[in-house]
């Protein structure tokens, strides 16, 4: 999949900058770029995105899923599937499960010491503590052993009112809690239909961008279009491309290159072991949020294997 950057791909983008935006292109590790191109992008002023490896993170998220004789089964088949699928997927990718939340100490014990997995929470509160019945403090979670958690799943955002500024005080919170959140954002079908993909998107990012950026650089952000999660209708890699680049952009220019480059974005809605691959060897994606398909061990692990790193490189 390596790409030849070229001068003509630098004028282009020169070209398409619009109002006194920096124009920028963005390159993966395996990518060239020509001597002419280079020459050309420091003609123009055309930024192009410093050479990084991003290490994959695919997470399980069993939502309101799954009780302890279940997820016994699930890490002994986790494991096996593994070790036979992809035996060094530890020193290649992190793999996370997200369980409900009276199960993260379960599925914690289950992975033998983090050796199968990490384990996720799927939401927390915005408090350390306190009367907030019902509520799941993010200390409590990285207490029981928790190392991320999932931050304004679209669920949240439409069963739970949660908002912009809500996702933001719970990025916080959970980073101060010693958690990596894994941030979700997307647009739903009228979103799309009435074309305001890139206004939803941008507009979603601004919880990243309202807390302080030590905090911003230990997000993890996971793209959903909302119209993909539990359809089986997985957007196309061409539209997970192109929001991802957006992604890129909207962040290259509010934090930086640099930052922007570092930051991984996974891709989540109506991903399984079919499409997993084609998802993979998307320019820009550095892994997968799992719904359905990671309930059953075997699929997940397969997932996990289409993150390989010479699969990817094929
Ligand atoms: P799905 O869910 O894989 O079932 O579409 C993804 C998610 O909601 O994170």
């Amino acid at each position: 999949m390596r790409r030849f950057i070229t001068a003509d791909e630098v004028r282009k983008a020169a070209r398409e900058a619009s109002g006194g935006e920096k124009a920028f292109i963005y390159a993966e590790k395996e990518d060239v770029v020509t001597d002419e191109a280079r020459d050309m992008a420091r003609t123009l002023g055309v930024v192009i995105s410093s050479e990084i490896t991003r290490r994959p993170c695919i997470c399980a998220n069993f939502k309101m899923n799954g009780g302890p004789g279940f997820m016994d089964k699930y890490a002994a088949e986790l494991a096996s599937c593994l070790a036979q699928f992809y035996p060094e997927y530890a020193a290649e990718t992190d793999v996370v499960v997200a369980p409900p939340a009276p199960l993260v100490p379960v599925a914690l014990a289950l992975s033998n010491k983090k050796a199968i997995y990490s384990v996720a929470g799927q939401n927390c509160y915005i408090k350390e503590s306190g009367a907030f019945t019902g509520e799941v403090s993010p200390y409590l979670l990285r207490e029981c052993g928790a190392d991320y958690v999932i931050i304004g799943h679209s669920e949240r955002r439409k069963l739970f009112a949660e908002t912009d500024a809500l996702v933001a005080q719970k990025l916080k919170i959970a980073i101060d809690a010693g958690l990596t959140p894994i941030m979700c954002l997307g647009e739903n079908i009228d979103d799309r239909k009435t074309a305001k993909t890139f206004a939803v998107i941008a507009q979603m990012l601004t919880a990243l961008y309202s807390i302080p950026i030590e905090y911003s650089k230990k997000v993890i952000l996971a793209y959903e279009p909302v119209w993909a999660i539990g359809t089986g209708m997985n957007a196309s890699s061409e539209q997970i491309a192109e929001v991802c680049a957006f992604i890129r952009k909207n962040i290259m220019v509010k934090l930086g290159v640099d930052f922007s480059n570092a930051i991984r974005i996974l891709y989540g809605g109506s991903v399984n072991e079919t499409n997993a691959l084609e998802i993979a060897v998307i320019k820009g994606i550095d892994g997968a949020l799992v719904g359905g398909a990671s309930l059953k061990a075997v699929n997940f692990a397969k997932i996990i294997a289409a993150f390989k790193t010479d699969a990817r490189s094929n």
